[in-house]
């Protein structure tokens, strides 16, 4: 520290450093490696240490107009979520597309409305009484990955930080991984889709339901992957809402 600075302003710093540390420790024990945060000039400006309480609004709010990731420069909207705050189930995808990106709201183009079928006719076909607006739907990144390719691993580790914290906030009974970027980042897992769907798996303590992801189901006219798919909702809609 500087010789000359006054003893409150030293005082101060060192809180700062403190809390710092706090923060950090706590999130590692929680399971993430990575924040990324720039640093904050006092103490008032730390966020806040515990998620615990914290609404969908504030997550959003902290997320700002992001320029965190290289992902920021092509992009027109941050697609945050939509749906549900309160939802007993979440829908994870992957990223936004060339629609998503537009209206700045998640799965709205036709991955999107296959998505929103498959939810409202299997809760329809199973007395289930709930639609779309009843779940809460997001994406591992927030912004449309250029031409659609892949997530890099840095952006979704970057941004896998606020999925994080919706999820913590939403506390849903379960999660559907929709196809393999979301289920490596809830997971961690490098199996094929194909031998990890259908089972129920954990993400800090929440059962997840791996499925194929609506584009494949679009790209490929495969009736079985569709039949699969079907049946992932309906066991999954069972259990959480039965
Ligand atoms: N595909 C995704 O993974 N997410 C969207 O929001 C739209 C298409």
């Amino acid at each position: 520290l500087a010789a000359d600075e006054d003893e409150s302003e030293t005082l101060k710093r060192r809180m700062t450093r403190e809390q710092v540390v706090e923060y950090l420790e706590f999130y590692r024990d929680l399971g993430v490696d990575f924040v990324y945060r720039r640093a904050a000039p006092t103490q008032s400006d730390l966020p806040p240490l515990a998620p615990v309480g914290e609404t969908l609004d504030q997550i959003r709010l902290d997320i700002g107009d992001c320029k965190r990731c290289r992902l920021s420069e092509a992009r027109n909207s941050i697609v945050f979520g939509s749906g549900n705050e309160h939802a007993r189930l979440v829908f994870v995808g992957e990223g936004p597309g060339a629609d998503e990106d537009e209206q700045g709201l998640p799965f709205v183009g036709r991955a999107g409305q296959l998505l929103t079928q498959m939810i409202d006719n299997t809760a329809a076909k199973e007395g289930i009484p709930i639609s779309r607006a009843d779940v809460y739907i997001c994406n591992v990144v927030k912004c449309r990955p250029p031409e659609n390719r892949t997530p890099q691993p840095d952006e979704m580790q970057t941004c896998g930080h606020f999925l994080y914290r919706q999820l913590m906030t939403i506390k849903p009974k379960a999660i559907c991984a929709l196809g393999a970027t979301a289920m490596k980042a809830l997971l961690n897992s490098k199996e094929g889709i194909t031998r990890q769907r259908g089972q129920w798996q954990k993400w800090h303590g929440i059962p997840v339901m791996v499925t194929y992801h609506p584009s494949y189901l679009l790209r490929q006219y495969n009736q079985q992957a569709r039949r699969e798919a079907w049946e992932d909702l309906k066991t999954l809609f069972h259990f959480v809402y039965d």
